[in-house]
């Protein structure tokens, strides 16, 4: 047991998922994501695993910073070295984690979460978990990529800055219950390995549809950040590779693609 996670069950878990898989635990880092670049560069294998307590410097998408204080949440980054294969992986990979955290939190947490388009779970609309898929010099014969994730576990109101304290949420804000952070980490490590196998397997449209069933704003007025600027509408249809289809003002329909989206917000 080391502060709060008990490495022996995680390092029993990630075997199941490969022998030579790693568990790299640290009481505090800046980031799990850059550990785990750097065990990737000194050849640590696909589905190895880097966990923190803290993280100093924790990042999410688009240059924001993720706040990660010890004990509350799970933080931690997954080694990929997928199958050569053409992007769009990491659009896919997003979405198949995603849907594989949702998945955990409803198992070990009992709490239903919905999916905004691309990388963050919701309950209603105050984000739970967030996701950050990252490359260093992609090279498609042998692609290097590090999944990393944050789930907001135990964290009461006030353990949130009161900028983003009407935005985030916690398993336990949610439930009333703080999530053993070992187990649901090891139901989140077990969905991904089940969700990745699918991609393997070219079950392309079976992580798209799981990612649609959970998509939330389906339906509602939002406001869609794209490259140009503010883009308002009707969320028709999402999808990991297609990107975010709208209906506008006009009534014409608006497909975004995933590299021009940004953000979704409710309008
Ligand atoms: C986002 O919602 O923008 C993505 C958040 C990702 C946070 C996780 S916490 C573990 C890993 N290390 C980081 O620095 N970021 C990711």
């Amino acid at each position: 047991m080391s502060a709060g996670y008990d490495l022996d069950r995680l390092g029993a878990a990630l075997r199941r998922g490969g022998a030579a898989r790693r568990l790299e635990f640290r009481e505090e880092v800046p980031s799990t994501q850059d550990l785990a670049f750097t065990l990737a560069d000194h050849g640590a294998p696909d589905g190895s695993v880097v966990v923190a307590e803290r993280q100093s410097k924790g990042r999410g998408r688009l240059g924001r910073a993720w706040e990660s204080p010890a004990g509350l949440g799970v933080w931690f980054s997954v080694v990929l070295r997928p199958p050569a294969a053409p992007p769009p992986v990491p659009p896919l990979l997003v979405a198949a984690t995603a849907v594989a955290l949702a998945e955990a939190l409803e198992k070990v947490g009992a709490l239903r979460t919905s999916i905004r388009w691309p990388n963050d779970l919701l309950v209603e609309d105050r984000k739970v978990a967030g996701i950050l898929v990252e490359t260093r010099d992609y090279e498609p014969a042998a692609p290097l990529l590090v999944l990393g994730a944050g789930i907001n576990a135990g964290q009461a109101a006030e353990d949130f800055p009161p900028e983003i304290r009407s935005l985030a949420t916690s398993v336990f804000l949610e439930t009333g219950r703080a999530p053993d952070r070992t187990t649901l980490l090891a139901a989140a490590l077990e969905a991904l390995d089940r969700w990745r196998g699918r991609l393997a397997a070219g079950a392309h449209g079976s992580v798209e549809e799981a990612f649609r069933e959970r998509a939330a704003y389906l339906g509602r007025r939002v406001t869609l950040l794209e490259g140009s600027g503010p883009l308002a509408g009707i969320l028709e249809s999402v999808s990991a590779i297609e990107g975010v289809g709208l209906r506008l003002p006009d009534g014409s329909r608006r497909i975004v693609r995933p590299e021009h989206a940004r953000d979704l917000r409710p309008a």
